[in-house]
């Protein structure tokens, strides 16, 4: 491991022994989907306080369930859960009340979702996010991290992706991500709220929802195996993603949260591992991954279908300055991250079948 990468290692477990040392309590908004009650599973562990908000638009209380039993009673008994919606800012506003820190997950997520219906993701992610962030400031929360996303970098073409060059939106939803970003950096400006955005990159990991017509690439096709039902992909299968195992994105929140260089805060981070996986890959270390236990998926063909309007080409992205400014060192690739997910997917799908 090179120098740079040790200290990062270093400070991810310097924040967990912080954590473990010092309660705060944070408000995860989005807590009943992936990303959120990921992150609220390790704050529990971690001894924290957690706040969770959600209205359930596309998150499950099942997610939540699994946490509870995950963490044992003890912990679960430092959360509280709020059935509310960000576009009601008293909703906001009673969430956010006594937090320290605000790590924002809830919005609705898909390309194609918001290319089929612009106006409920914008009230969701553009609304709601900026009800969140006058309730943070109101409530002079120490730190505002929300999930930004890969899709404002549009159509720049450039690989990989840097922070500060991005192209034009192709999707409303990537619209929505990125007019968080400029409101983040106003508040920033204008009332001196601490923000950090994080770019995430086709994040994939247990409690992704596989079921839905948005349903996200990873786990839509996992289910499609287990199953052996029909799977699609869109275009020749060259597209590619750097996928981003659930721990690291976890790792990411934390470290931005209490990161104490002043440069790092008002900033925004991709969140991936500057790795590039093309679907046709994908499919076939899922197949790999599968087969032993699902003899069917031995020589399994996937079928092709168009291309998916607003989808990037490829995605990668520059991690350097996530590593610099918030020791940033992703623990999973993306072979290591299929392998955990894959055990959970046939753990809880092989048992709702
Ligand atoms: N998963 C990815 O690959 C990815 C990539 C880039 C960015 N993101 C962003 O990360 C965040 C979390 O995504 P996810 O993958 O966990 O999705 P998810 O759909 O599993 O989680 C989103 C959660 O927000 C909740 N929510 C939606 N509208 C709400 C509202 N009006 N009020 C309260 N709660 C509401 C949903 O019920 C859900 O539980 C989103 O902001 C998404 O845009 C995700």
């Amino acid at each position: 491991m090179n120098k740079k990468l040790e200290s990062a290692v270093g400070k991810f477990i310097e924040v967990q022994q912080h954590l473990r040392a010092h309660r705060s309590h944070w408000l995860v908004t989005g807590a009943a989907g992936f990303i959120g009650s990921n992150l609220v599973e390790a704050l529990l562990r971690l001894g924290q306080k957690v706040t969770g908000l959600d209205n359930f638009a596309t998150g499950h209380q099942h997610n939540l369930d699994q946490v509870r039993e995950l963490v044992g009673s003890a912990a679960w008994s430092n959360f509280t859960f709020i059935r509310g919606d960000i576009r009601v800012p008293a909703d906001c506003a009673r969430a956010v009340a006594s937090a320290d820190y605000v790590l924002h997950e809830a919005a609705l997520g898909s390309v194609s979702r918001s290319m089929e219906d612009p106006i409920t993701t914008n009230d969701t992610n553009v609304t709601g996010f900026l009800n969140m962030l006058v309730a943070a400031r109101d409530a002079k929360v120490k730190r505002f991290v929300y999930a930004a996303s890969s899709s404002t970098y549009g159509d720049h073409p450039a690989l990989p992706k840097v922070e500060d060059e991005i192209g034009s939106p192709l999707s409303p939803y990537a619209i929505t991500k990125y007019v968080n970003e400029l409101y983040a950096e106003v508040f920033g400006r204008c009332y001196g709220t601490q923000t950090i955005g994080l770019r995430y990159f086709n994040v994939f990991g247990p409690r992704q929802d596989p079921d839905g017509a948005y349903a996200a690439v990873i786990p839509q096709w996992i289910a499609a195996l287990i199953k052996n039902k029909p799977l699609f992909i869109n275009g020749d299968g060259e597209t590619s993603r750097d996928f981003c195992y659930i721990d690291n994105v976890v790792q990411a929140n934390l470290l931005a949260a209490l990161a104490d260089d002043p440069e790092a805060s008002n900033q925004v981070y991709n969140v991936a591992l500057n790795e590039r996986t093309s679907l046709n890959q994908l499919h076939a270390m899922m197949c790999e991954l599968l087969a032993e236990q699902f003899p069917h998926v031995r020589d399994h063909q996937p079928q092709y279908a168009p291309f998916r309007a607003g989808d990037v080409r490829h995605s990668q992205a520059d991690i350097s300055k996530a590593i610099k400014l918030l020791g940033f060192a992703p623990t999973h690739r993306i072979g290591e991250g299929m392998r955990q997910a894959m055990a959970w997917y046939i753990r809880n799908l092989t048992y709702n079948n």
